[in-house]
């Protein structure tokens, strides 16, 4: 049986999400998904609250096969098309080795450049509304967003329904909405990102220590700047 508190959350998102798009105009809300977890439940619940949502993910070229099969999952389960969005062949040609991005940091930008933010772009242009499934739970610098923030680096409105959830929460929402999950969150992987980028985390390590695990720095891509 489904508790429900669970039951409450997840009707107050379906709220939430009308309430805040309603009135958004046909056309200008865009919604990313990495078939995360976050980003499944938040598909399922666009989708549920009837909100015009424009669905994208930004397939890298970079992905782990388990994460293209969760997407064609993801597809059948909602019986709605994920629009694919790939970056320039001439922007890829331009890179270096991929391996450079572990010894080069102006490598691992470049490449994330190309291959996720200069394709977001097109993902942004003419919306008005960017949905995402971040969490404060995610990272400090994820811990200080609102869950509405005007982004004036990509010139729209940032909503990040799922801001304040808790992993239990999250993981109690996954199993009672079934959405499907990236078979990976079954070998340790916490957080996934591109296949070269991405490694399980190990017990007490921190969730996004397994993406860019080899840099010091932010563990982020420049998607999300805060
Ligand atoms: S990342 O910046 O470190 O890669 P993360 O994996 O935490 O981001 O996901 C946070 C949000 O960024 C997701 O909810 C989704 O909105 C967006 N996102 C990340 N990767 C992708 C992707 N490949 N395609 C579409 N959206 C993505
Ligand atoms: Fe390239 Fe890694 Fe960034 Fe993916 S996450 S775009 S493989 S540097």
């Amino acid at each position: 049986m489904v508790a429900s508190s669970i039951v409450s959350s997840l009707d107050t998102l379906v709220l939430d999400l009308q309430a805040t798009l309603g009135q958004a105009k046909p056309g200008s809300v865009v919604l990313t998904t990495s078939f995360s977890k976050e980003d499944q439940l938040l598909t399922w619940a666009a989708l549920k609250s009837g909100v015009d949502v424009d669905i994208v993910s930004l397939d890298t070229g970079c992905l782990f096969p388990a994460t293209r099969q969760t997407w064609t999952e993801t597809e059948a389960h909602f019986g709605c098309g994920i629009r694919s969005l790939e970056p320039e062949e001439a922007d890829v040609a331009e890179l270096g080795a991929l391996s450079d991005i572990y010894v080069d940091a102006d490598a691992r930008k470049a490449c994330c450049a190309a291959r996720k933010i200069r394709p977001l772009q097109k993902a942004c242009a003419g919306k008005d509304w960017w949905l995402t499934g971040l969490r404060k739970a995610h990272s400090a610098n994820r811990s200080g967003m609102d869950k509405v923030e005007w982004d004036a680096h990509w010139g729209l409105n940032k909503y990040h329904p799922l801001l304040d959830w808790s992993d239990t929460a999250l993981e109690a929402a996954v199993l009672a909405t079934e959405v499907p999950v990236n078979p990976l969150y079954n070998m340790g992987y916490a957080s996934i990102g591109c296949a070269p980028c991405t490694r399980p985390v190990l017990p007490g390590e921190d969730v996004r220590a397994g993406r860019w695990w080899w840099e010091q720095s932010s563990k982020e891509c420049g998607l999300h700047r805060g």
